[in-house]
């Protein structure tokens, strides 16, 4: 097995996560600081998000200069000496590779706006208007409006997935596509051991551009639906595996949704373009399709169960399943998973369970070690999340009132999992001695690390536990999966069995005590419980690992 198989994984969001100069952003020499507390963690893998030059629209994911770090976030040297301590840790640095697009302040784009023949004029998607003057098709961007802008320097139209001010990059272009490579060339010489690929479904757009059916009432049709996942792609993601990742002791986990079972094989694996991919049905249970806040559907359990079934199904033989619950684009998972007025700490430990046993590489994200839940702002403009504005204003034209509209804003705003990491009970829970770029989370005063250190029942010594169990007990890595239970609409339960070893997950999503049979348990041993655990009994929100004797 690969070593990205064995061990643990941590996103973390640096503009929140530890601020050494007080300007109220975290930064390099911050993570640095906090290494120990990830090692302590079992983590062998860090994700930072982007921390290159940006504007900071989409706070990084907007990137002006690939080879550069932004100054809020600290210099080259004290990359270079993350690498290095980090190393030293046995933790490798993940960078975030935002391929679809630039920032458009990024010199590329400054000169490919200028005119219809400079050398990089061809770099991005530019298109004439419609005879009447109109965006060049009906394309919505996910974060709400035209996915086009007009230029007027060119007087053509830019087309741009995301944020006006993040115009695609055109992979059309061989030369861009070699410019890219030698971007993650560069990072990996300089000792990035692997990349998170963003937005990658993207990158190959339509031979021809037609307006889609309305989705909506601005009479417009998400840019998703319309060039996510389109025929060729896979030609472009071979190229990169050969010239980025093949032959290299590095990893490479894509953000690519939508990709199906049956064509899994073709992304994931042996011959496949990466090593795992990030799919979402299992924190997307209320949207369909596109995310649309203000519509979502109702789910069950049974629902979550599927999607993890499904999941661990398809990675079974094709590539191996990067498991995670929360990221920076979701809002915190004991928000998402469970009632407002359940017990909390056993709620993160049921998700900090079933992250840990299930078969492949935990992804965790900040936080989440620290049972953070979400929160909720009175007003709009207290946000700084871009796509909580689009979603906000989309929701008021489909005819929400202000109230409902800020109401799916609480519940999914990307914000939820962005506030600063709550470090202690000191003014600003130790994340920053300046101002902090988004407020604190009320809970701070007892859900922070120092107090969560301290007390054995806490949620990061819950994650501790779990993280040593995961490194004693190899068959949560090399093991089969057989889930069981399977109709029980509260508890989810799943065996883990390689030869004789053989363990066993139960947890309950449900505030109700609710019995079952297995005729085994009086054959195993408890390994972890949340709660004293009696055989056939799960308690409210009880999580449990048991082992075959
Ligand atoms: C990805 C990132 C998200 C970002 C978007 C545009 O989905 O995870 O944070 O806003 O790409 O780059």
């Amino acid at each position: 097995m690969k070593w990205w198989q064995k061990t643990a994984a941590f996103e973390l969001y640096p503009k929140s996560f530890l601020d050494t100069t007080g300007s109220g952003t975290g930064d390099l020499k911050g993570i640095i600081r906090k290494l120990d507390y990830l090692a302590s963690l079992g983590i062998g893998i860090v994700w930072i998000t982007p921390v290159f030059r940006s504007p900071m629209v989409d706070n990084g994911y907007d990137v002006a200069d690939y080879y550069s770090i932004d100054p809020s976030y600290g210099t080259m040297e004290d990359m270079d000496e993350l690498f290095a301590e980090a190393k030293k840790r046995n933790i490798r640095i993940v960078l975030d590779l935002v391929y679809n697009h630039t920032s458009e302040q990024n010199a590329w784009f400054i000169e490919s706006r200028r005119d219809r023949t400079n050398p990089k004029a061809d770099w991005y998607i530019w298109r004439d208007a419609k005879e009447d003057g109109s965006a060049p098709t009906n394309w919505r961007g996910i974060f709400g409006g035209s996915a086009w802008t007009w230029c007027e320097e060119r007087k053509q139209y830019y087309l741009h997935t995301f944020a006006e001010q993040q115009p695609d990059l055109n992979w059309a272009n061989p030369e861009v596509r070699q410019e890219l490579y030698r971007i993650a060339n560069f990072w990996i010489d300089k000792g990035a051991g692997g990349f998170r690929v963003d937005a990658i479904s993207y990158v190959r757009k339509p031979d021809v551009f037609k307006d889609g059916e309305p989705d909506g009432e601005d009479g417009m049709v998400s840019v998703h639906d319309m060039t996510a996942n389109t025929p060729g792609i896979l030609e472009y993601l071979y190229e990169f595996r050969q010239n980025v990742s093949e032959g290299k002791d590095i990893f490479t986990v894509s953000e690519a949704n939508g990709v199906k079972a049956n064509e899994l094989k073709y992304w994931v694996g042996e011959h496949g373009a990466f090593d795992m991919l990030f799919e979402f049905s299992h924190v997307n249970l209320e949207f369909k399709g596109v995310e649309t806040w203000c519509k979502p559907d109702p789910w069950k359990l049974a629902d979550l169960k599927k999607a993890l079934r499904d999941s661990q199904e398809a990675t079974k033989d094709n590539g191996w399943y990067p498991i995670f619950f929360e990221n920076h684009d979701k809002p915190r998972s004991i928000s998402h998973y469970f009632p407002e007025d359940a017990d909390k700490n056993a709620a993160a430990k049921v998700i900090g369970t079933v992250l840990y046993t299930l078969r492949g590489t935990p992804f965790l994200y900040q936080g989440q070690e620290l049972g953070y839940d979400n929160f909720k702002w009175d007003s709009i403009d207290c946000y700084n999340d871009i796509s909580s504005y689009g979603q906000y204003e989309f929701a008021l034209q489909e005819g929400l009132s202000e109230e409902e509209a800020m109401a799916c804003v609480h519940r999914f705003s990307r914000d939820n999992s962005r506030t600063p990491m709550q470090w202690d009970d000191s003014p600003n829970a130790g994340f920053t001695s300046g101002t902090p770029w988004l407020p604190v989370h009320e809970g701070y005063r007892t859900e922070n690390a120092e107090a969560e250190e301290k007390d054995p029942s806490s949620v990061l010594n819950w994650y501790r536990a779990l993280a040593s169990l995961r490194a004693e007990e190899t068959v949560l890595t090399d093991g089969s999966f057989t889930e069981l239970f399977e109709d029980d609409p509260y508890l989810y339960a799943f065996r883990r069995k390689n030869g004789d070893a053989e363990l066993i997950t139960i947890v309950n999503f449900s505030g109700n005590t609710v019995k079952y049979g297995l005729a085994e348990e009086s054959d195993c041993d408890v390994l972890l419980s949340s709660f004293p655990h009696e055989t056939g009994v799960m308690k409210p929100y009880e999580s449990c690992v048991i082992k075959k004797r």
